[in-house]
């Protein structure tokens, strides 16, 4: 079991040392001993970070889910897989052994086939946290099928847009999900999405909540009666180690969402040695990951990774608030989790609401607290070390991306010591570099610059669906031979990284990544407006939430400006999703400008913050009369 699972900081260094000295040696090994292979490979990794192109264990041949579920069945087929716990804590929490997963993935894969589904077919998944989604997951991996996850909060448009993206041939949904005390009505978003996509030929239904939807002859099935008849044993694709595994949409600083493609084997070994590590998984564990399946850190950190090593990983369907904001914590007591993953926007959000929810849980069980999505401030840190670990249970502050596939930096638990708001350390195999603006890196401690890596890892995404020159551009052309990771980053003076946020357009609200473009361009559509630009402010609960100036056509537009918001913020929701309404809207006359017409988001987002003590040399700008004015009207 060498190098698999580390115990202590001195063992960190030494493997990291190893890891970097010889990235071959040190990943074939982990390969070689820890995995099911049906050819092993005949190269372990080319790369050329210029073209870029980069590729792991060439040659192999193996499948996901016979490493997720069947060399599994021998030694702890009985053991629970699965936990479903429903939204609804009076519903019965569901327990799915290893066996029971190997036969519903199984069945839905034969499904998949009989529906004419092949190798290297795009299949969309747009489902709730219920135990499908994961089985779906699973089923397109057991027949080489990629799957396209997209989180269900998400709207009908931005749906269709990334069906569209990758020409999915199915949809499979669900008849509808609740969502704490509402239900919403999926099917009846996905019938308004499919009205512009001509690829989908099949859409599976789920049934979740049993209401009467419309379903379309010819086009559109009940899963369960499939399921019933369908054979309950599936002979895995054999797959390459670089064919694709899924598609995974993130917003960009411009434009359409990027379809991030994650490969096989790469994937599969690294989300599963990080998983590990990350969270010391002992077999007997209880873990748990309150993310959505459709955002990365579900398909990593629900699915792959903790099947990869036979755990046991709960699947929640409800929110934190309900039926009130004590739900986690009797989660915890109920299922006695050991390991506990979530994000600071709901650490912020339960914090608030005090500690008497957690007085009345056991949370004795718990033994690693993990965060993701967004810097952690150091008064949620120490509230979620001081009440919810108790101090016994270190904080994994864990820094990744979807792009990156698995975590990148982080303490590991009982070996490196945490320090708040740090993310610490980077993985093992990983080589991160500071750079400054001149594209230099910057070398030594106690120093900041923009966060990049030197060197591939296993799980790095290969590319974007159908726009490899668009890869290139955001990721590997704004510092020679690096991977540039769109974040800041500052190294104290023993090493410890700390993220200091994004450097580019994107915005992070409550842990979600948004690009500016995509909602300046929804609002955009209203007729009353002529421009408009989008900034994050600080947020209590949300981290950041965002300033909206809009500049109507009309000055002295006549109509009511709260209705105009309601209107705009309306537009968004359809086009986008809730997630990314406005907390704030201001109409402007207009907006600050360079002479080249960039809009200066520097200085709107200073009058946004609050923050307008020092906001640099205006004189410049093509219209310096506006920034006043903007000040003057600020919100
Ligand atoms: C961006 C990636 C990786 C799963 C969830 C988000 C920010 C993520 C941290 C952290 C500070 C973080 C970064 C990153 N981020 N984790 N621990 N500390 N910032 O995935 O939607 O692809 O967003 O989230 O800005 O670039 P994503």
């Amino acid at each position: 079991m060498s190098n698999y699972h580390i115990k202590h900081l001195e063992e960190y260094y030494q493997v990291y040392r190893k890891s970097v000295r010889n990235p071959e040696i040190f990943w074939e090994e982990i390969a070689e001993e820890h995995f099911m292979w049906r050819k092993k490979w005949d190269n372990v990794l080319s790369w050329d970070f210029t073209k870029p192109e980069v590729k792991w264990f060439e040659g192999a041949q193996l499948n996901i889910t016979e490493n997720c579920i069947d060399r599994h069945l021998h030694i702890r087929g009985d053991k629970t897989a699965i936990i479903f716990e429903p939204n609804n804590p009076e519903e019965e929490a569901q327990h799915i052994s290893y066996r029971d997963l190997h036969d519903k993935v199984c069945r839905f894969a034969n499904v998949l086939k009989e529906q004419g589904i092949q190798k290297g077919d795009r299949v969309c998944i747009y489902l709730p946290m219920i135990p499908e989604l994961a089985i779906s997951v699973l089923a397109c991996a057991r027949i080489g099928a990629i799957h396209s996850v997209v989180f269900a909060g998400f709207s009908s448009s931005a749906l269709a847009t990334r069906i569209n993206d990758a020409t999915c041939k199915m949809v499979i949904t669900s008849d509808g999900s609740y969502r704490g005390a509402k239900t919403i009505d999926l099917k009846g978003i996905v019938d308004e999405a499919l009205k512009e996509c001509e690829c989908v030929e099949t859409v599976l239904v789920a049934k979740r909540i049993n209401t009467d939807i419309h379903m379309e002859t010819g086009r559109d099935h009940w899963l369960q009666p499939l399921l019933d008849e369908a054979y309950h044993d599936c002979v895995p694709e054999v797959m390459d180690a670089e064919d694709p595994l899924f598609i995974l949409y993130t917003s960009g600083s411009t434009g359409k969402p990027k379809g991030m493609v994650h490969s096989t084997a790469g994937y599969m070994v690294y989300s599963a040695y990080t998983f590990k590590n990350v969270f010391q998984y002992r077999e007997q564990d209880v873990y748990w990951c309150t993310a959505d399946i459709g955002w990365i850190t579900g398909h990593s950190y629900i699915v792959y990774g903790p099947l990869c090593n036979g755990a046991t990983t709960v699947m929640f369907e409800g929110v934190p608030s309900y039926p009130d904001f004590g739900r986690f914590w009797e989660i915890v007591e109920k299922h006695k989790v050991n390991q506990f993953y979530t994000a600071p926007t709901a650490i912020r959000a339960l914090a608030k609401e005090g500690v008497e929810h957690l007085e009345k849980h056991d949370l004795s069980s718990l033994k690693v607290l993990g965060t993701v999505g967004e810097p952690i401030n150091e008064e949620a840190w120490h509230w979620y070390d001081d009440n919810v670990g108790k101090r016994k249970a270190p904080i994994v502050d864990t820094w990744w991306q979807t792009e990156t596939g698995g975590i990148m930096i982080t303490p590991i638990p009982y070996a490196t010591p945490t320090k708040p708001t740090y993310a610490t350390l980077p993985f093992i195999g990983i080589q991160p570099a500071l750079m400054d603006e001149n594209g230099n890196e910057i070398k030594g401690n106690q120093v900041d610059g923009r966060l990049c890596i030197k060197f591939p890892w296993p799980s790095m995404a290969r590319t974007i669906w159908g726009n490899h020159q668009r890869y290139k551009d955001t990721y590997f052309s704004a510092y020679e031979n690096k991977y540039f990771t769109g974040d800041g980053a500052l190294r104290d003076e023993v090493g410890y990284y700390r993220i200091t946020g994004r450097v580019d357009d994107v915005i992070i609200v409550s842990g979600h990544n948004l690009g500016t473009a995509p909602i300046e361009d929804a609002i955009n559509e209203h007729p009353a407006v002529a421009e408009s630009a989008i900034v994050g402010f600080p947020h209590d609960i949300k981290g950041n939430a965002l300033y909206g100036y809009v500049t109507l056509k009309e000055t002295g537009e006549s109509r009511n400006q709260n209705n105009l918001r309601k209107e705009i913020n309306q537009i968004i929701t359809e086009q986008i999703g809730p997630i990314a309404k406005l907390d704030k809207i201001q109409f402007t006359n207009g907006l600050p400008k360079t002479r080249s017409g960039k809009i200066m988001r520097r200085i709107l987002r200073k009058i946004a913050g609050k923050d307008t003590s020092n906001l640099g040399d205006t004189s410049t700008l093509l219209n310096p009369e506006v920034v006043q004015d903007i000040m003057d009207n600020a919100l």
